[in-house]
């Protein structure tokens, strides 16, 4: 019998290719969608699948929205990637960011308590719990947390709740404690995207300068089309348990800069960057590696796309892009 998904957050970068990988293995796709006076589709229509997902509205602030969209769909699986995930923002707006990525949590996990018990559920928990706890070490699923923003606090609740409903009722409910994973469809307030859609205006004339924040910070960066694989693993185990998923390596933010610059061919990249105090956080996470060894030997799980070959994934896209978008909109307008 064919399975059913409800897949949160499915309009965001890893709602994306969730939903394509699903769909590739024959899932029934129920997205859940928050109503938007100007819907936008961009990452769905990017994997090619806007079509072949059932949308269902509602918003994991609102208990009676999730409540509605399970008994409707009864899923077998339920992937919670929704979330206010910009970690920058999380200082201005730490209320919403809570009320989503804790409370929301505990929402979405008591609907799935009283009206399909039997769903398999995925956290999407991140590698910014660790904070700097094991600043000069590797992270594993053994690392203390120790989070550094009202994002990583809202995501320790969200994370400890999932072990909770595990615990206290028996559900299989499972973290991901993914690490930074990026594609050409990550959100453009992230830096990763940030610096290559920068470099494509920059060399297309449209820009001189992107302005960044801390350029030491190190991540351990991954392609988002891994990532989502090891998410469906994790539901396809015999037993719930938790999994830390990372490339191992890690990475400056100067570094993936002089990469993405050096892949467009434009000289003297400092040039273009120009450092702004705005984009500095009020307590930094500064370096973050993390072992997935766990992933590879119980999931079979491994990274194949390396760092190098990310930024010039993500450069290229941007380049096409943008060039798409001159070619469209005639001749270039500077923006400083
Ligand atoms: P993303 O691109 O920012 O997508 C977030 C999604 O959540 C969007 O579809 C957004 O919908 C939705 N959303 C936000 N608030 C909502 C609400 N109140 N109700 C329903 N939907 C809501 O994030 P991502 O990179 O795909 O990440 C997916 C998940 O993994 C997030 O939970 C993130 O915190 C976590 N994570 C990400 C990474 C990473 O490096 N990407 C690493 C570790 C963990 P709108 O379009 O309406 O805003
Ligand atoms: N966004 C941003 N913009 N970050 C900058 C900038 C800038 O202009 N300049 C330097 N940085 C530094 C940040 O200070 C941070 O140390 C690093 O670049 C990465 O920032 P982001 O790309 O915003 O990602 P993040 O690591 O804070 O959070 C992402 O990864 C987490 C997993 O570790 C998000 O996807 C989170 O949702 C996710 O949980």
């Amino acid at each position: 019998m064919q399975k059913a998904a409800f897949v949160t957050g499915i309009d965001g970068q890893d709602g994306a290719y969730l939903a394509r990988l699903l769909l590739e293995k024959d899932y029934r796709v129920f997205g859940f969608l928050r109503r938007s006076t100007r819907y936008a589709f961009d990452n769905l229509d990017y994997v090619g699948v806007t079509d072949r997902v059932d949308f269902i509205e509602g918003d994991l602030a609102d208990e009676v929205s999730l409540i509605n969209a399970l008994r409707l769909c009864q899923p077998d699986e339920v992937y919670n990637l929704a979330a206010q995930s910009f970690v920058g923002i999380s200082w201005d707006q730490p209320q919403v960011t809570s009320d989503i990525n804790a409370m929301g949590v505990l929402r979405l996990l008591n609907a799935i308590k009283n009206f399909c018990p039997n769903a398999k559920f995925y956290q999407a928990s991140t590698s910014e719990m660790f904070g700097n706890a094991n600043r000069a070490g590797i992270q594993t699923e053994n690392t203390p947390f120790h989070p550094r923003s009202p994002y990583a606090v809202s995501k320790l609740f969200g994370y400890w709740i999932t072990v909770n409903y595990k615990e206290s009722y028996r559900m299989f409910c499972v973290n991901g404690i993914l690490f930074n994973h990026e594609s050409p469809i990550r959100g453009k307030e992230f830096v990763t995207r940030k610096i290559t859609d920068g470099v494509a205006r920059i060399k297309c004339g449209l820009l001189d300068q992107i302005a960044l924040g801390n350029l030491d910070s190190k991540r351990d960066w991954g392609f988002a089309g891994d990532y989502v694989e090891a998410m469906w693993l994790m539901l396809q185990q015999k037993e719930p348990d938790d999994y830390i998923i990372s490339t191992g390596e890690t990475h400056s933010v100067r570094e993936f800069a002089r990469i993405a610059f050096e892949r467009a061919r434009i000289k003297n990249w400092t040039k273009h960057v120009h450092l702004d105090p705005r984009y500095k956080r009020p307590a930094e996470l500064f370096t973050l590696q993390g072992r997935s060894t766990k992933a590879a030997r119980k999931l079979n799980w491994r990274p194949k796309v390396k760092f190098e070959e990310l930024v010039r994934m993500m450069v290229d896209a941007d380049l096409e892009r943008v060039k798409t978008e001159v070619k469209k909109t005639g001749a270039p307008r500077r923006q400083s």
